[in-house]
């Protein structure tokens, strides 16, 4: 990977081998041009970051967001904060709460399995901050997975195999009954009722570094497209398993008011199921993406 040298010291802390790093000592709320780009630089660079402590408020989140790319609607079938359809608040302890009640059982009652965010359509997220509202002092801790570091460690053979194949994504499964009850999804500013099928490649290259990563993920790919079921299963549980093997993660306790960052292109993520009935309430803000390709 080649990227220019940063014209600002910013105060990087790497958080394991590979992925994730703290920036500290900055506000936030006030970011120059130069500070931008060094900071885009160590996201680029470590896939996630995080800003402890910053305590914004919402519209200071969206400011903030708006640095490193374009909202769009919080999420394409869940809706919004009432009011501000591009906060996505996540908190799956609610009582009456959309997941709860029509959403996929298995993905939400213990945590929320591996995945890449909305890779259902056709051009999921570039990438979403993250602003800790409320949450646990112990547990509730969110993991995040290197796709490019997964993709490296492969044989040649393996990748010049996946390079070639195409995965069907479906968010069917875990999203169709919250559609069904709110009527009407919205993604970059069209509605929809149904939720279609989309094809992605298996490896994707990152439109900002040229970097290859790995782009299945448990929570929506459906299969892969070239090969038969059997063997599309066989080879996706491979890549799953080995896609989030310990090396290739990073594990962040939250504390309120933390902010993190992560890119959506080459990461996947899960939320520790480990926090019991404790209130754990995550505002996120979600960055237009493009076509994986
Ligand atoms: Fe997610």
């Amino acid at each position: 990977m080649t990227l220019t040298e940063p014209t600002i010291d910013l105060d990087v802390r790497h958080l394991s081998g590979t992925i994730g790093a703290e920036i500290r000592g900055l506000d936030v709320r006030q970011l120059d041009a130069e500070t931008v780009a060094a900071i885009r630089q160590v996201w680029l660079e470590r896939r996630v970051v995080f800003f402890p402590g910053q305590h914004l408020d919402p519209a200071e989140h969206l400011a903030f967001a708006r640095h490193f790319g374009e909202p769009t609607e919080g999420h394409p079938v869940v809706p919004g904060v009432p009011g501000n359809p591009e906060l996505f608040e996540i908190d799956y302890s609610a009582t009456g709460n959309l997941y709860a009640t029509y959403g996929d059982v298995a993905s939400y009652e213990r945590g929320i399995a591996w995945h890449t965010d909305v890779t259902f359509v056709k051009r999921p997220p570039l990438g979403s901050i993250l602003r800790a509202v409320t949450v646990p002092d112990h547990g509730g801790d969110t993991l995040f997975a290197d796709q490019v570091a997964a993709f490296a460690g492969l044989s040649p053979a393996l990748q010049g195999f996946l390079a070639d194949l195409t995965a069907i994504h479906d968010g069917t499964r875990q999203f169709q009954g919250i559609l069904d009850h709110v009527g009407e999804g919205r993604w970059e500013g069209q509605g929809f009722t149904a939720l279609e099928p989309v094809e992605h490649p298996v490896v994707r290259t990152h439109p900002e570094t040229g970097e290859r990563a790995l782009f299945v993920n448990p929570g929506f790919t459906a299969r892969i497209k070239e090969l038969t079921l059997n063997e599309s299963d066989a080879l996706l549980a491979y890549l799953y398993a080995h896609s989030v093997r310990p090396e290739h993660t990073v594990r962040y306790h939250w504390g309120a008011g933390d902010i993190g960052f992560w890119d959506n292109r080459v990461t996947q993520h899960a939320v520790t199921g480990d926090f019991g009935d404790a209130p754990r309430v995550i505002q996120r803000v979600t960055l237009r993406g493009d076509e994986p390709r």
